[in-house]
């Protein structure tokens, strides 16, 4: 499935497009509040995990488009995750810095959440963002999810953003 907003297109990744996002993956601005800078074969090994997900028709990460000039400049979508063994769908997006600022994570983030809830009908989902990442806390804000805990996620503390279906479906109806 394919998306598009105002100013991005957001559409399933395929192999070739590991040129590109090879270079994001080894940037450490883009990589922030993460396990640091991807070597290639790392960057392999996950666009591989997101490609197969895609081919399992399970929810996977988005190519976020830049329509104007076309580039590629970062993801945005669904990840699996295991959080105080529970499992859990989270919303995740990192951009290339050139594009921060201009509300286009919030931009791409609205659109996995509607999607994940209209077409995927998923009960919730989470954002986990180190309590430190101030403009990641606010895209999460800004997508209608609220703080409901803190916890440890790979050995780093962490803040679990949440919003269900039901909460979701509030927010349409008052929009
Ligand atoms: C997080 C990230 C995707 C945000 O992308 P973005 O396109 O700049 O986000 P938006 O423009 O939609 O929104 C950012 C918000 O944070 C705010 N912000 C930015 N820097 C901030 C700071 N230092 N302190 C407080 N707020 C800040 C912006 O003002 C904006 O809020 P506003 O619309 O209320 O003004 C981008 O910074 C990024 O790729 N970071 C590295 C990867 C990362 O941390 N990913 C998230 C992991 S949980």
């Amino acid at each position: 499935m394919e998306f598009e907003t105002r100013r991005l297109i957001l559409r399933p990744f395929r192999q070739e497009d590991v040129d590109l996002l090879a270079p994001l993956m080894a940037n450490t601005d883009f990589m922030r509040f993460s396990l640091g800078a991807f070597t290639p074969e790392q960057t392999v090994a996950f666009l591989d995990k997101l490609i197969d997900w895609e081919r399992r028709g399970l929810p996977s990460q988005f190519a976020v488009i830049h329509r104007n000039d076309n580039r590629l400049i970062g993801y945005c979508g669904f990840f699996h995750q295991q959080v105080d063994e529970m499992d859990e769908i989270e919303i995740g997006y990192r951009l290339n810095r050139d594009y921060w600022s201009r509300g286009l994570a919030t931009e791409a983030a609205r659109a996995v959440r509607d999607h994940g809830f209209r077409d995927l009908k998923l009960p919730r989902v989470i954002s986990l963002i180190h309590p430190d990442n101030l403009p990641s806390r606010r895209v999460a804000e800004k997508n209608g999810m609220k703080i409901e805990r803190k916890t440890v996620f790979r050995g780093f503390p962490t803040l679990v953003f949440a919003i269900t279906r039901e909460q979701w479906l509030a927010e349409c109806a008052a929009e």
